[in-house]
């Protein structure tokens, strides 16, 4: 198992790409914190990777708010007090406002950054003390933050996408002296409840466009499902990219390749 002994936090673990994550950690032998804000959402998905997870590997949930303070505080707590160092960190919860520039609010911009951009920095600045030699910190990034849609207008998502490209890189280069490992996954499109809520106001005819642009634009054909990201985590998280920091990795069907 690659990832026997290794404790990880995943944020966002409760649903889509972050459970996915989770479930392949706990099956690589992993113990799991995933935190997100929905008890019941939790409860569920601790229920579902408890069943699947390897070698006794634990399920822990946290419902916290990160787009808080008091979120990130309840987090920082929470493994502190474990006493156990922490080796993966995956800042995966995110938002996207997909509206146009001209409409954007400042609610919307504080809740992006608070939640994209905020919460990854500071809860991988809180935690250093707990994260050792050989960590890995892994931060969930988009194409939208360098590739953008036809009729999807992202100025706000792409900014903080873009934000957490540049932390992911100016820590790489700061705590690799330390032996921490920082890196980013870029997903494509991936069928998950955060895309679903993306697309699902937009017109018919809107949504069939979009639905003829992907099959037209992705070289392998299809959108991604959350597992299909879970694979580059556990490679990320894993000793076997010991000497891989500061990349940004496209997991996207090949469709920033174009
Ligand atoms: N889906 C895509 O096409 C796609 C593509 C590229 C990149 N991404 C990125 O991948 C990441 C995961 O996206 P997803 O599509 O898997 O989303 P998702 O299915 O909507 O899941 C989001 C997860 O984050 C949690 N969450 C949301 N807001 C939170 C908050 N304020 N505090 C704590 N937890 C919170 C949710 O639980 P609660 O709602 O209970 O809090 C849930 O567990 C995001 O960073 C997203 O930007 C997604």
């Amino acid at each position: 198992m690659r990832l026997h002994g290794k404790r990880a936090l995943v944020t966002g673990g409760s649903d889509g790409i972050g459970l996915a994550i989770a479930g392949a950690f706990s099956c690589e032998g992993a113990d799991v914190l995933i935190v997100g804000r929905d008890g019941n959402k939790l409860e569920a998905a601790r229920d579902m990777l408890a069943r699947e997870a390897k070698d006794g590997a634990a399920i822990e949930t946290l419902s916290a708010d990160l787009a808080t303070e008091a979120g990130i505080d309840a987090v920082v707590s929470r493994v502190k007090a474990s006493g156990q160092p922490l080796d993966i960190l995956v800042n995966n919860a995110g938002v996207a406002f997909l509206v146009p520039f001209e409409t954007v609010t400042e609610d919307q911009f504080q809740q992006s950054f608070a939640l994209n951009v905020t919460a990854a920095f500071f809860l991988t600045q809180r935690l250093l003390p707990q994260v050792g030699a050989g960590a890995s910190v892994i931060n969930i990034s988009s194409y939208f933050a360098s590739k953008m849609i036809p009729k999807r207008p992202s100025s706000l998502y792409s900014l903080s996408k873009g934000a957490l490209n540049s932390l992911t890189k100016s820590l790489a280069f700061e705590l690799g002296p330390r032996g921490v490992r920082v890196n980013a996954i870029a997903p494509g499109t991936v069928d998950t409840a955060m895309r679903r809520k993306s697309i699902v106001n937009l017109p018919a005819e809107a949504q069939a466009d979009l639905k003829a642009y992907v099959e037209r634009s992705y070289p392998l054909g299809r959108i991604g499902s959350p597992s299909d990201i879970a694979g580059m985590a556990i490679h990320l998280a894993s000793d076997e990219a010991a000497w891989t920091s500061g990349g940004i990795f496209a997991v996207d069907g090949g469709y920033t390749a174009g």
